[in-house]
């Protein structure tokens, strides 16, 4: 096979990526991204791609954006990182205090890790630590819904229920009990509520399970449920969190407040990779005392980079006043897709779309790619998950790429 360039031929020779058939990828010629405009990117033979997906989800206000570019430039002139460990950081601490300034007096503490992932792990580890040190020791499981998705650490892992993610895992990790619905929860058996530490769920939709939305008043119905049993809420918004919803957070759109709000992704406008975890004084207050403290961190906790993206695009949401138009664009796009007769059982909250198709995701999305196009298939689900930025014209030429 010929390979076009250095870096397809560096990548088949040594590198490995996520979730991928290496042998199948080696046989293939992927393009090579050098460049981000906008919602598009740009690969090393100059072709350009209208990034569908926000790259896997995660960008808010279009790739390179010059103030988020201005931030990242100015931190790093002045301080790229310094460990969080003993030492506050100037970044760090206005991140903390902006992010709990959406949640007053409820969610007043946030603590930094590096992906989604990693903002689970806190979530979770904090729950049970605070059970063994608050006189509920019982209260070592975790309730979790069939087909959620909540990371690749061992900890996320083995909390999913998606199978195939979880092969080899779901068994080695914490002491799990699975529900499929709201339902389930006013039959589990007394035994699994007395040592339940925290239930934990993606609000408002799912995504890896193929973007199912939950029914309206779900998520209510469930913190109510949680307070009265005294088991931790966990919301997972690493995917619904930073405005794809049409709010800034998922929560908010049913007025619930969770003891955990895991948020990652677009949290940099999808610039830098940073995690936070945000929680309640009642749990932070648990931790205080000699050998009490939260053994967990990274090496790169509070980064000053990822921590100025993030500020600078907080100041854009406001700025551009991101959140006003995505509910209109994400119905317009909902309503010239469903339009289209390849397209069965579209769902969407906010500007998260997805819909079935015959005949393999796959090839469907290999397809798009050839015009222009970039998103990834859950088997045959095809997402559609633009920047929150997109124009009208943008939205045109994505939709003028799908089959009619
Ligand atoms: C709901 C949800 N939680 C957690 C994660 C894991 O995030 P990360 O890939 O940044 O570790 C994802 C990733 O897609 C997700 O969609």
């Amino acid at each position: 096979m010929d390979l076009p360039n250095k870096w397809i031929q560096a990548d088949h020779a040594h590198a490995w990526h996520p979730f991928t058939d290496q042998e199948e990828w080696e046989r293939e010629s992927a393009p090579v991204i050098a460049r981000g405009e906008g919602v598009w990117l740009f690969d090393v033979e100059g072709r350009r791609y209208l990034d569908g997906n926000s790259s896997i989800w995660t960008n808010i206000h279009g790739h390179s954006h010059p103030d988020l570019v201005l931030a990242i430039q100015e931190q790093a002139a002045r301080l790229c990182h310094s460990s969080y460990l003993g030492l506050a950081s100037e970044r760090a601490s206005e991140l903390a205090e902006a992010l709990c300034a959406f949640f007053p007096g409820t969610l007043e503490r946030c603590f930094f890790s590096d992906d989604g992932s990693t903002a689970l792990e806190v979530a979770l580890k904090m729950s049970l630590q605070w059970r063994q040190q608050n006189g509920e020791t019982e209260r070592r499981g975790i309730i979790a819904f069939e087909d959620a998705y909540h990371g690749d650490t061992l900890g996320a892992a083995s909390i999913g229920g998606v199978s195939r993610f979880i092969k080899g895992y779901a068994e080695v990790g914490l002491e799990v009990y699975r529900v499929a619905h709201l339902d389930d929860l006013m039959n589990l058996p007394q035994v699994v509520i007395e040592s339940a530490s925290a239930i934990v769920i993606e609000p408002l939709i799912q995504g890896v399970a193929g973007m199912r939305p939950w029914p309206e008043g779900m998520l209510l119905s469930l913190r109510a449920w949680s307070q009265e049993k005294g088991i931790h809420l966990i919301l997972d918004e690493v995917m619904t969190g930073f405005g794809r919803t049409g709010a800034m957070f998922a929560c908010q759109k049913e007025g619930v407040i969770p003891d955990f709000l895991c948020l990652a992704k677009g949290l940099t406008g999808g610039s830098m990779p940073l995690a936070a975890t945000l929680m309640t004084s009642e749990i932070y207050e648990g931790f205080k005392g000699v050998g009490r403290s939260f053994f967990y961190g990274h090496s790169y906790t509070g980064n000053a980079l990822g921590c100025a993206a993030a500020l600078a695009s907080l100041a854009i949401f406001k700025k551009e006043n991101t959140l006003s138009e995505v509910e209109e664009k994400g119905a317009y796009l909902e309503g010239e897709l469903s339009k289209r007769s390849f397209v069965k059982a579209i769902r969407r909250v906010g500007l998260m779309i997805g819909f079935d198709v015959t005949g393999g995701g796959q090839e469907f999305c290999r397809v798009l790619r050839e015009r222009g196009v970039l998103t990834r298939p859950i088997l045959d689900t095809i997402v559609v998950m633009p920047p929150l930025s997109i124009s009208r014209d943008e939205m045109d030429f994505l939709l003028a790429a799908m089959p009619e």
